[in-house]
């Protein structure tokens, strides 16, 4: 309580090292804590407005099992609950141990009944993992840096096989540095997706949003 109190005056960091992401830096300021990198914001800050705003474009109101690829400090996770109502099924995945400690221990993302947390390579994991989602949500970041291979058509195929019917992708990347997702986007396209890229979303992300609808369901 009194850190909480102090952090309106001053905010408090501390610094975790992790193999995978660098130095993670969890900060309490103005009574809540954001976990951030060297160069960007992960959880809880303004990504979870940016992920926010792609739910609002988004029907979860029929999404039964979500797929998180990214699990960070699970700030998505805290608005799918507590502000879209969800009670569905969630995989989150990530491929850091720390990351996962940090979401648990810090944010209170354990795993449940309905709540599967993994320690994974997304790639592998899309590969290997049979199920399949009604929302799959693609937040993969290394600091501020969408790794090369999600952009690759290997992932994206293995990624559409996972999508139910009606079902809808969201993949979150920066406007800086410049991802090129024109030809994700086009591939979802050629595939039956409607889709639709918000550009400068808090100012700062590129979010594709994509609707899987096959005709006649
Ligand atoms: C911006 S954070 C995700 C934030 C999260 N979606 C949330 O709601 O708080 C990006 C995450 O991607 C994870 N990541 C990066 N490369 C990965 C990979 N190859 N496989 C799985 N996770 C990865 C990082 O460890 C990091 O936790």
């Amino acid at each position: 309580m009194f850190k909480k109190i102090i952090s309106y005056f001053f905010p408090i960091t501390k610094k975790i090292k992790s193999v995978h992401n660098g130095y993670l830096e969890l900060t309490v300021v103005n009574g809540r804590t954001v976990l951030d990198t060297s160069n960007t914001n992960y959880s809880y800050g303004s990504l979870q407005r940016v992920l926010k705003f792609s739910l609002e474009h988004t029907d979860v109101s029929h999404a039964e099992n979500v797929l998180l690829l990214g699990l960070g400090g699970g700030c998505v996770l805290k608005t799918l609950w507590n502000e879209f109502n969800y009670k569905g099924n969630v995989t989150a995945v990530d491929i850091d141990p720390v990351i996962i400690t940090v979401a648990e221990k810090e944010f209170g993302i354990l795993p449940d009944g309905k709540t599967r947390i993994v320690c994974a390579d997304a790639q592998d994991f899309v590969k290997d993992d049979i199920d399949k989602f009604d929302l799959i949500i693609i937040d993969l970041f290394i600091d501020n840096i969408v790794p090369e291979k999600f952009l690759q058509q290997e992932f994206w195929k293995d990624v559409l096989k996972k999508v139910n019917n009606n079902g809808t992708i969201i993949f979150n990347t920066l406007c800086t540095p410049f991802t090129d997702i024109q030809p994700i986007e086009a591939k979802l396209k050629r595939r039956g997706f409607q889709s639709h890229v918000y550009r400068y979303v808090e100012r700062t992300n590129k979010v594709l949003i994509a609707n899987y609808h096959l005709e006649g369901c």
